[in-house]
């Protein structure tokens, strides 16, 4: 296999520049912090692609918030659906503020399971916040109470976002430079 090209090389167009998706995570922590005031909140996240959103937006949301994470592994060639978790959570979620941070909820299939399994361990509330909201290509509805952008259904890397692994630490998100579709 080829050597894998370094992530400025396989960067095509640039559809949020990392200027843009800060002041958007700014935003977005603002009315956080506005609407999770006086309560518990726990951030948890998706391993991987979550983690660099995470860690934007929880510095921009000025509350005495804890951040968890989980990971799962999805087999969508089997039923529809059918994932499976590989790390749990550290801590117990019952009675707290929980908001799931993900990077982008393309069909909804991860999110709609993982959403089942932590809403059946009594958490005093559960939403969700995305950075990506890739709407045309939804199969389960799922409520979304922060969305950072809406985006058309094309393949995205950076900022969390991969292909096959790698590319997640571009600093912007940015689709395939035709190149890197060969
Ligand atoms: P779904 O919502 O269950 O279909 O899965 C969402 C997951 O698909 C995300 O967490 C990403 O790992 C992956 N994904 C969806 N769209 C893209 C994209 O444009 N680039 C990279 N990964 C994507
Ligand atoms: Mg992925």
């Amino acid at each position: 296999m080829a050597t894998p090209g370094a992530p400025s090389e396989v960067a095509g167009k640039i559809i949020f520049s990392d200027s843009e998706i800060a002041l958007r995570v700014d935003e977005l922590g603002a009315a956080i912090t506005a609407d999770y005031s006086g309560r518990d909140l726990v951030l948890v996240t998706i391993l991987k692609g979550g983690i660099f959103f995470l860690a934007d937006l929880s510095r921009r949301i000025d509350l005495p918030l804890t951040t968890d994470f989980m990971a799962v592994s999805s087999y969508f060639g089997g039923s529809p659906g059918n994932v499976r978790i590989t790390k749990d959570l550290d801590d117990s979620i019952q009675g707290r503020d929980v908001l799931i941070v993900e990077d982008i909820i393309d069909t909804g299939l991860t999110l709609n399971y993982v959403i089942k399994n932590l809403r059946s361990r009594g958490p005093a509330s559960l939403e969700i916040c995305t950075l990506l909201d890739k709407d045309v290509r939804r199969i389960v509805e799922l409520p979304i109470a922060y969305r950072g952008f809406t985006v058309a259904d094309r393949f995205l890397i950076g900022y969390g976002l991969d292909l096959r692994g790698r590319y997640r630490n571009l600093p912007f998100l940015a689709e395939l430079h035709e190149v890197a579709l060969l």
